[in-house]
């Protein structure tokens, strides 16, 4: 982190204790002496060439004013309004500033009365020479804490993309610090209370405050391995209707993400040099279909017509074909990811024909891999896929030391899966990816400690893609 950058979040952290402490005469739905305070921090997401999404949460029924500044000083001030929230949304606040210039960093704060929020710092989309994004997915509350996200904060990225598991609706061992509420979610009331909790975490609110997040949801944001239909840890008898559970998950998460119009399947541009399609590989999936019809003409309309140098598609669950080895506990494969749903994918990989730039940034399978996509006897696209912060890894589902038992793994699932040019099982973190015309480099980061919220977070391994070869190469430190 810069020094700049650093002094704006001193500067954002005095301000929020000051906030904590002030009392306004006029609240809303709190109690007239209910102090007025910024306690989940602030957010931006979804960034355009002119335009990008506010977030914040507050308890006041008094008018919101917002600010946006070229720097973080705010004597350039180049948009500002008002707006207001209300128990219906959770007191959540979402702000899309439109008019703004690409390319650009800006930072922004929110205010009642006098109380003034921490600053937030983003950047609407755009390009020069190169793109850089962070990756995460996976963040388990209560099996660990968040040092990857405070990693991510101090890295100069243009957007962090989140594959989904943002938040867990189960309670979970070892419980490394107790979740809230301290049972599995289902009403919108508990979704609302887990999504709260993350947003307290200081590793949390430093990464929204220094990027802009694009973010997609997987299955723990409603229920494990959940579809459009159901979830097999949902049981109607006595958690109700699944369409009501799942109503108020999805609730919850577009008042607590900064997610522009209540979707996530969604496209961006950077420039030339690189668009990023996010999937929703939930919402419309049954049993036969992981897309559903309409994303699936909208996805493959996509990677056929762009003529973008890098296609990027943020994507849940893994694409590539996972074989799994004869292992105590482990079904042969998993019909939760793109495996399940053949027909899905012949029909995207068929479309990509020639193209050879298309590259699948992907969470969910709580490990790190680089793949290259087999379709027909080659390699028609990459896959880069980001390992959990917190939840779970192999070591920890086989119960064995790390680099231990799912080493001999990692080389069984290697012959099995000739297209897995690198798989590693063990260890939490989070990625950064740099796009340039000549290339995407993935690197995984890994942290020491998953229940240390200091741990260290070092580099350990990067690979690569070169343009138009959909293959994948080890980079040597
Ligand atoms: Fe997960």
């Amino acid at each position: 982190m810069s020094g700049v950058d650093r002094r704006t979040f001193l500067k954002a952290g005095a301000v929020a204790g000051a906030a904590t402490t002030t009392t306004l005469s006029t609240t809303g739905s709190a109690s007239a002496a209910e102090p007025v305070i910024f306690q989940h921090g602030v957010a931006s997401g979804d960034p355009l060439p002119d335009s990008v999404l506010l977030w914040t949460r507050v308890i006041t029924s008094s008018p919101i004013k917002w600010e946006v500044a070229r720097d973080e000083d705010f004597r350039r001030i180049v948009k500002r309004g008002t707006t207001h929230t209300s128990a219906d949304r959770d007191h959540t606040v979402k702000v899309d500033v439109r008019g703004l210039l690409p390319n650009r960093h800006h930072w922004y704060r929110f205010r009642v009365g006098d109380v003034v929020s921490p600053v937030g710092r983003t950047k609407t989309a755009g390009c020069g020479s190169e793109l850089n994004f962070g990756m995460a997915s996976c963040a388990n509350w209560s099996m660990g804490h968040f040092a990857g996200y405070g990693f991510l904060a101090q890295q100069d990225l243009d957007a962090v993309i989140h594959l989904g598991d943002y938040i867990y609706e189960g309670v979970y061992a070892p419980e490394v610090r107790p979740a809230d509420p301290p049972h599995e979610c289902v009403t919108l009331d508990d979704y609302r209370r887990r999504h709260a909790q993350v947003k307290t975490d200081r590793h949390v609110q430093a990464m929204h405050a220094a990027h802009p997040v694009i973010a997609t949801w997987d299955d723990h944001e409603s229920a494990d391995n959940s579809s459009s239909i159901g979830s097999p840890l949902h049981d109607p008898a006595t958690e109700g209707p699944w369409g009501v559970r799942l109503a108020a998950a999805t609730q919850a998460y577009f008042e607590w993400m900064p997610v522009r119009d209540n979707k996530v399947d969604r496209s961006f541009q950077f420039g030339h040099l690189a668009s990023l399609t996010m999937l929703d590989l939930r919402s419309f999936r049954t049993d036969t279909t992981i897309l559903g019809a309409a994303q699936r003409t909208w996805l493959i309309d996509r990677l056929t017509r762009d003529d973008s140098r890098w296609k990027l598609v943020g994507n849940s669950v893994m694409i590539s074909p996972f074989k799994i080895p004869p292992a105590p506990g482990f079904p042969s494969s998993n019909p939760d990811q793109w495996d399940g749903f053949p027909a899905d994918r012949e029909l995207v990989l068929r479309a990509l024909g020639e193209r050879r730039n298309t590259v699948f940034l992907t969470g969910d399978i709580h490990s790190s891999w680089a793949c290259e996509v087999p379709f027909e006897g080659r390699s028609v696209a990459t896959e880069f896929i980001t390992t959990s912060l917190t939840s779970d890894n192999f070591d920890e589902l086989l119960k064995v030391p790390p680099r231990t038992g799912s080493v001999l793994l990692e080389a069984q699932i290697q012959l099995l899966n000739p297209h897995a040019k690198f798989v590693e099982l063990d260890s939490h973190g989070v990625g950064t990816v740099k796009v340039t015309a000549g290339e995407v480099r993935y690197d995984w980061h890994y942290t020491a400690d998953r229940k240390d919220p200091d741990s260290a977070v070092t580099r350990a391994h990067s690979y690569r893609t070169r343009h138009d070869t959909a293959q994948v190469e080890r980079v040597l430190p």
